[in-house]
């Protein structure tokens, strides 16, 4: 059956990018099926081991999951270590995975820098850990921004692997069912998941530097809008955001090679809910001293309200754990479910 798994690093402040590129899909996917939204503390370890207050930072994220409009009572909201179920199953899947294909994750060389062989193993290993997240909810579709793309092509991997490997173990257990693969209908155990990479800000760029992502490591806070930003902020960021000399074009062609402009009017297109397209029959010809202005007056009116409503929500944390500690409740019942199937299917004695 249809399930969406999907979730956030509690590392620092979320920005536009988090917000239109994964919270608000997220929202909408509630519509569709069944969704899981995760804090991965876990993953907030592997670069950094000592966290600045992770406590709070993995509340926030909650926040924001439930200030942008996700409903606790439909989806479950958590954060990943309170289930035992992702690191147990991380551990397997750091078995059927190889080093070769964690070597090539351009995220882990990043990360790592120069200095590699100093980099933490769970650094290495982050992207089984991220396959663990998905599978051991058996979830098919996963909603993300486009820097996941390589990270969602390794948890399919890991998943056709292990359904080969164990193929016959599957079958001889029962537990085997019909999974779509392309074309084909293969018997296996772990769903191939689709990611959702979709709209028109899948990759929302820095305001200071249209070549680089925004993001939450940028040392300028002039290059990301914060989901913390007040309205005064927002104004002051838009406003100095980098731009060319030109008008805007009429039609979206007219952006290649333009990449400041390209995100401006990506990040206009997915707040309003529409296209460049449509952006551009609307500002097509205008300056950026035009557009910019209206950029600023709809991204406050979207942003705003999300913003003070993650603020009331942080100055009760009691509610926030609350919901964390339901929802792990929810996603354990599931998660446990996998794991004893996976230990069925390997042939680990158990309970
Ligand atoms: P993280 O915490 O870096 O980012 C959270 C989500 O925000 C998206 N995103 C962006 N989208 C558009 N433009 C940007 N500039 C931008 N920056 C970030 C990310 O694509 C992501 O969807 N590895 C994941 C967390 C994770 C996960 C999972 C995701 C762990 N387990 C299981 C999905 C399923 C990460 O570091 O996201």
């Amino acid at each position: 059956p249809p399930r969406v798994l999907s979730g956030i690093q509690p590392t620092g402040n979320l920005h536009l990018g988090n917000y239109l590129g994964a919270i608000r899909k997220f929202v909408a996917m509630q519509d569709e099926m069944p969704c899981l939204f995760c804090v991965v503390d876990l993953h907030a370890i592997t670069a950094k081991l000592v966290q600045d207050d992770l406590a709070n930072q993995t509340r926030s994220i909650a926040a924001a999951y439930l200030a942008a409009g996700i409903d606790p009572e439909r989806s479950v909201i958590f954060n990943q270590s309170r289930v035992s179920g992702h690191s147990e199953l991380a551990w397997i899947f750091n078995c059927v995975a190889r080093i070769g294909w964690m070597n090539r994750m351009t995220q882990f060389k990043d990360k790592a820098g120069k200095d590699r062989e100093n980099a933490s193993l769970g650094l290495l290993a982050y992207p089984s850990l991220m396959a663990a997240d998905i599978l051991v909810y058996r979830a098919t579709h996963v909603p993300v921004g486009d820097d996941q793309k390589q990270h969602l092509e390794l948890t399919r991997d890991i998943a056709i692997k292990f359904n080969n490997d164990f193929s016959q173990r599957i079958a001889a257990s029962g537990l085997g069912r019909e999974i779509p693969m392309g074309e084909e209908v293969v018997n296996g155990y772990f769903p191939i998941t689709d990611p959702i990479i979709e709209g028109p800000a899948t990759r929302v760029m820095s305001l200071k530097d249209g070549s680089k992502k925004m993001s939450k490591s940028d040392p300028s806070d002039l290059s990301r809008i914060n989901l913390t930003d007040d309205a005064e902020a927002i104004a002051r960021k838009v406003k100095k955001a980098k731009t060319d000399p030109d008008a805007l074009p009429s039609e979206t062609a007219g952006l290649a090679g333009r990449p400041e402009a390209d995100n401006l009017v990506g990040i206009y297109a997915a707040l309003a809910g529409t296209t460049r397209d449509e952006v551009l029959r609307q500002f097509g010809g205008q300056q950026f001293s035009a557009f910019k202005p209206a950029l600023v007056d709809l991204a406050v009116e979207s942003l705003g309200p999300v913003t003070a409503e993650m603020r009331r929500l942080l100055d009760d944390p009691g509610h926030i754990d609350a919901v964390l500690k339901s929802g792990g409740e929810k996603a354990n019942a599931i998660a446990s479910e996998t794991i004893k199937d996976v230990k069925d299917i390997i042939g680990m004695l158990r309970d």
